[in-house]
């Protein structure tokens, strides 16, 4: 399907060095100004961006380029099946922080505009990058994340996707209490200041142990999860311009955290220990002793952010809700990019609405990118080799 306004891009690494590039410019204020009449004529401002471009390689948006900019890189992100909302992302704009201490500051402050109970989703944009000048980053992969340590005996202890970036911060000083859930401190980086390492206030991390709505004993098993996914890592690009340090959150979906975070055999690995815990027979696959785990701790995930009065959404409802973004971005003439693998949930897929049908697979811009380099960083290996694929 052609649309009139959309370019497919293709995902070609990100080159720091390069100008802002006038055609993508244009199509992004062309986009904005159309779907924002209140905004005015576009001509004029294409003029003027054509210009700062010229003399400086790049441009600078206005609030409320940057606001819409960054709803529409999230209504263009095709793996989030929760985009039905991306109208209320709130945009906080924070170009002006330049130093590692204001950059800290401002997080925090991110992390408690997105709430601890309402959860709303939020956007911080720090500084834009400038052709050929290095810029302040994040290394963490969100801004609330467990350690993950190695023991002795070979052992998982934390989040086994945190093990590199643990061993890193680790290597900078820190010690944590080699516990399951520790949170990792934030590593800035700036041009200025180098690497520099914040812990988190208790006051930005909404914790929500975890219970099961009959089983007595899994509160026993010491599970808890953050309640603010905050990604971290990714780059913000709108009309040419990039933001690496554009950090955003939403709500949670259930089965992230069940299906996901505490059962992936690489991450917290529970099913086992659940399974056992039931009373199951484990002796063979057949007795789908792993769904049924899979179940009652994602039972348990719902129920207490539930009791807790954590905004948190069920797989089932967010894939109603995305199968309704779909109705309305179709009504408003505009494409809808998804990734099948990503928007169909990691249990029962086939019970969901979502699954049973194909998407377009399209690079839209303004996207969200994780460039190689900061996916290297946040497993702890800023160059080189990763120890802990
Ligand atoms: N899946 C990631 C996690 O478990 C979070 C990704 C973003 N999720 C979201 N609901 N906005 O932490």
């Amino acid at each position: 399907m052609i649309v009139p306004g959309y370019r497919d891009h293709p995902a070609e690494p990100w080159d720091p060095d390069a100008p802002a590039d006038p055609g993508e410019a244009e199509d992004f204020l062309r986009r904005c100004y159309l779907e924002n009449p209140r905004l005015g004529p576009v001509e004029p401002r294409l003029a003027i961006v054509r210009a700062q471009i010229a003399a400086t390689g790049s441009y600078v948006h206005t609030t409320e380029e940057l606001a819409h900019g960054a709803r529409m890189a999230w209504r263009n992100a095709s793996r989030c099946i929760g985009r039905l909302y991306w109208r209320s992302l709130v945009v906080l704009d924070r170009r002006r922080a330049r130093t590692a201490d204001e950059i800290y500051s401002l997080l925090v402050q991110h992390l408690q505009s997105a709430g601890t109970t309402a959860i709303r989703p939020v956007i911080s944009v720090f500084p834009a990058a400038q052709p050929g000048q290095p810029c302040a980053r994040v290394w963490n992969e969100q801004l609330i994340r467990y350690a993950g340590y190695r023991s002795a005996t070979g052992a998982t202890i934390g989040d086994g996707r945190q093990l590199g970036l643990t061993d890193a911060v680790r290597g900078f000083g820190w010690q944590g209490k080699g516990e399951a859930f520790d949170v990792l401190p934030l590593v800035i980086e700036t041009p200025g200041e180098g690497i520099r390492l914040y812990e988190l206030p208790e006051r930005a991390i909404r914790e929500v142990p975890l219970s099961h709505p009959e089983f007595g004993w899994f509160a026993e098993l010491g599970l808890r999860w953050h309640a603010v996914p905050a990604i971290a890592n990714m780059r913000l690009t709108i009309g040419g311009v990039h933001y690496p340090l554009a950090p955003f959150n939403g709500w949670y979906m259930g089965t992230e955290i069940g299906a996901r975070n505490l059962a992936d055999t690489d991450r917290y690995d529970m099913l086992p220990l659940v399974a056992d815990r039931m009373g199951l027979d484990t002796s063979r696959e057949s007795t789908l002793w792993r769904d049924r785990a899979l179940v009652e701790l994602n039972r348990a995930v719902l129920h207490s952010f539930e009791q807790a009065g954590v905004k948190m959404t069920d797989h089932h409802t967010e894939s109603q809700r995305f199968m309704a973004h779909l109705r309305n971005e179709e009504k408003a003439g505009r494409p809808v990019p998804a990734d099948w693998t990503w928007i169909v949930p990691p249990m029962s897929g086939g019970i969901t609405p979502v699954f049973h049908r194909y998407y377009q697979e399209m690079d839209l811009r303004p996207a969200f990118y994780l460039d190689e380099p900061a996916a290297r960083r946040a497993a702890g290996c800023p160059r080189g080799v990763t120890t802990h694929p």
